[in-house]
């Protein structure tokens, strides 16, 4: 249980993440700043033990969304609106040294390229263990818990990995490396971006089912970053879908693969082989994603990739209606025109059928 709990704060809520905005400020050759938005008013939470996915195509802003929580964000970026509340406390403004006591402690993060985040001169075991005497574990206890999670993260012979360097090891066996290293303190939050993009088809599934197994055993709560709706569906609970730097739908796992709302996760949905025959049409998304500079300026990101506003005649709507993320049904929330309960009739609601 989070340490700094008290009676007027939710006990079971591990990461909560309420208006977060990431801008970029780049300086051109005169020195003057043009400020652009990367990521905005992002509403995220995680419960204790909760396996959240975060999804979104390449350069919608996961991996900056993740980074942030780490105080890893590229020198250019900043957050410049929101808050991140890590166990009912404000992170947001802690600084990278005071965030060190956590960082890899009480939540810890894996990328997608196991090799990069090794270092090739040391051995796998002493790796592992120097994740632990960093938070305070003695040199015997460290190593001793080292094996410990090699064993946990199913290497049949831990001792010789233990004494392996990583260019002896598979892709595969380092990014269970990189996950041993991780969870070696016990964290209560682990974010794993990306972990099996750089990995063959048969290790990711392997992969995905041992953060499954840990987070199941260790209790261990997971944001997993991915871009690919088929990698989570059968083992989150929880979906948020980001677009262009917006969530622009989330739910439960259920409810969003038997319920889609926003055509972008309609589309995601169809990349899925089971899933497929359940919609009647695939859709091909022509049109553009906005680039950063041009996001601003859009009220829907989705505008010039959309069919359903054409469908439904709603264009104007789409371009001049303020768009909100808004809770279509319980715990189902959604930001499209088409679904907006506020401030739409709701004879336009039938877009789901899309
Ligand atoms: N260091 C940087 N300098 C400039 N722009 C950046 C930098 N890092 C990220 N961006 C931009 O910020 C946006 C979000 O990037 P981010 O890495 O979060 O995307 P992502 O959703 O993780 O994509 P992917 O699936 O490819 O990893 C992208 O448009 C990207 O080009
Ligand atoms: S707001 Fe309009 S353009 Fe945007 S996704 Fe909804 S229907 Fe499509
Ligand atoms: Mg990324």
């Amino acid at each position: 249980m989070c340490s700094n709990f008290n009676n007027t704060e939710n006990k079971d809520s591990i990461l909560n993440i309420e208006n977060l905005s990431i801008q970029f400020d780049f300086k051109n050759l005169f020195s003057k700043t043009r400020s652009v938005p990367a990521v905005e008013n992002l509403n995220l939470s995680i419960n204790k033990g909760e396996f959240v996915a975060l999804v979104g195509e390449s350069g919608c802003g996961k991996s900056l969304t993740a980074l942030s929580i780490m105080k890893l964000l590229p020198k250019a970026a900043h957050i410049s609106n929101g808050k991140i509340i890590f166990c009912n406390k404000n992170i947001t403004t802690l600084s990278k040294k005071d965030f060190r006591s956590i960082s890899g402690n009480e939540i810890s993060i894996i990328f997608q390229d196991p090799m990069s985040s090794l270092n090739p001169l040391k051995k796998a075991g002493i790796q592992i263990a120097e994740a632990a005497i960093a938070h305070g574990k003695d040199k015997k206890t460290a190593e001793k818990k080292a094996m410990e999670m090699l064993k946990l993260t199913g290497f049949k012979d831990p001792q010789n990995i233990y004494n392996s360097y990583p260019s002896e090891l598979s892709g595969g066996m380092k990014q269970r490396i990189l996950i041993a290293m991780a969870l070696i303190n016990e964290p209560k939050l682990l974010i794993a971006d990306e972990p099996t993009t750089a990995l063959d088809v048969t290790i990711q599934a392997e992969i995905i089912e041992l953060l499954f197994k840990l987070n199941k055993k260790l209790g261990t709560a997971v944001l997993l970053i991915s871009h690919d709706l088929t990698v989570v569906a059968n083992i989150c609970s929880k979906i948020y879908v980001m677009y262009s730097g917006e969530i622009i739908e989330n739910s439960s796992t259920e409810e969003l693969l038997t319920n889609p709302l926003h055509p972008y996760t309609k589309a995601l949905i169809q990349t899925i082989p089971d899933l497929e025959k359940r919609l009647s049409k695939l859709t091909v998304l022509s049109g553009n994603v906005p680039s950063l500079e041009e996001r601003s300026s859009l009220n829907c990101r989705f505008y010039d990739r959309c069919e359903l506003r054409k469908t439904v005649n709603i264009s104007e709507k789409c371009r001049h209606q303020k768009l909100q993320l808004e809770e279509y049904d319980k715990e189902h929330f959604v930001r499209c025109c088409s679904y907006c309960m506020k401030s739409n009739d709701k004879t336009l609601s039938s877009g789901g059928n899309f």
